[in-house]
């Protein structure tokens, strides 16, 4: 464990700072009649060849025009992201749907139906309109509408195409606010559209639907079993949950090291009483070394630890809940310099995959099992 603490580098790249020289305008949503104006605004500048952050309902995206290759480009400069991992062309309805990809397999047009709008990112065979810029470098398109008001008038007065990922720097946790956007991009976009928070505060599903059977290749709030209603066979990328799976992740994004606090993440997975003895005993032995604690826990049990910053994700039945909280507490503990970080494990089906499933890559897949004593398998 030490060893491993030592051995940390600094997975957030150090971003070009020429890069950072505009003047981001952050402009509050919420008044109708101004909205109006302040979305063309936004549409304008997207059409131009710039840069605007937009909330949805899942996190907040940093969204260029998806059919520029010279924006998806700035897109990737903005972020420090590699420009390898293919970015989400957001589309506000079934006719831009069409545009973009080869065809609309039956599969696609049943999910639409059931969860379009809404938190569900498609991979379909894209057309000759989709540059590879946008796609980074691949023969497929990944394609989602938002539900989000603000976002859904925000792409259609952009022309119809936004590409965008999360707007966090690479690396980060995705931003579930405009204030988080701002800490990582400002100076790097030309506006940010402040919608309040994400309700969701969790990244889309993605369903990859170019194979037979259509595969998950990041769980999010439409679960597997909701696509199996829809679709039948539905795989899921062994390489989602276990840190052991020793497969390559099917979505280029999921390689990469992502959601990452500064702090050192572990989980702790076993019997709860077990987890709460194990956590607390690391904490004392944090104060020991004057490390500065944190602690990822539930409603039911934040009150038993003696750390620095505890944090509660919520009922450890509420799923949803859970995954509202993760992204924000994750900042939380970077802004308080929190150095050992201890997670509950969230172990139910569900949602709660897809909490697992981030909080696993935050932690860089670093779990101590222990069983009824507390002792590590
Ligand atoms: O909820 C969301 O999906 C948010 C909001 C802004 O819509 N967006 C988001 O984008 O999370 P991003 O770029 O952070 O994550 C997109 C993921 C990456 O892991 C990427 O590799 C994968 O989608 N992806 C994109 N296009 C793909 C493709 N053609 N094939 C496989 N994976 C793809
Ligand atoms: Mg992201």
């Amino acid at each position: 464990m030490a060893q491993a603490l030592l051995g940390r580098t600094q997975q957030v790249p150090i971003l070009d700072e020429k890069v950072a020289d505009v003047d981001t305008r952050i402009i509050r949503m919420g008044e109708p009649y101004k909205d109006e104006a302040l979305i063309r605004e936004a549409g304008e500048i997207i059409r131009a060849g710039g840069l605007v952050a937009f909330p949805t309902e899942t996190v907040y995206g940093l969204g260029g025009d998806a059919l520029n290759p010279a924006s998806s480009r700035k897109i990737y400069e903005a972020k420090g992201r590699p420009s390898d991992n293919p970015l989400i062309v957001h589309i506000a309805d079934m006719e831009a749907l069409a545009a973009i990809v080869k065809d609309v397999p039956e599969t696609a047009k049943k999910l639409a139906a059931a969860f379009w709008p809404g938190p569900l990112t498609m991979i379909l065979e894209k057309s000759d309109l989709v540059p590879r810029e946008t796609t980074g470098g691949l023969d497929t398109v990944a394609v989602r509408m938002p539900s989000d008001a603000v976002a859904l008038a925000f792409i259609r007065a952009a022309g119809g195409y936004v590409a965008a990922p999360s707007a966090n720097r690479s690396g980060r946790p995705s931003p579930t606010c405009a204030s988080y956007v701002a800490q990582d991009l400002d100076g790097r976009v030309e506006m940010i559209l402040d919608g309040g928070d994400a309700t969701l505060g969790l990244e889309s599903t993605i369903v990859d639907l170019t194979v037979e059977p259509p595969a998950i290749l990041r769980p999010g709030f439409i679960t597997v079993e909701m696509l199996r209603q829809k679709l039948g066979r539905v795989e899921e990328d062994g390489t989602l949950f276990r840190a052991d799976s020793g497969q390559a992740p099917k979505a280029p994004g999921m390689k990469y090291r992502h959601y990452a606090p500064e702090g050192e993440l572990v989980i702790v997975r076993g019997p709860a009483e077990a987890v709460t003895a194990y956590i607390g005993g690391k904490l004392a032995e944090g104060r020991k070394n004057r490390k500065k604690t944190g602690v990822i826990a539930t409603d039911e049990t934040v009150g038993m630890y003696q750390a620095d910053v505890p944090r509660s994700v919520g009922k450890r039945a509420d799923a949803a809940a859970t995954a509202k909280g993760l992204y924000r507490i994750l900042r939380e503990f970077d802004d308080e310099g929190v150095e050992w970080i201890y997670s509950e494990s969230f172990d139910g089906g569900g949602v709660s995959q897809a909490v697992m499933n981030r909080l696993l890559k935050a932690a860089g897949h670093k779990v101590i099992e222990i069983n009824e004593g507390g002792t590590e398998i």
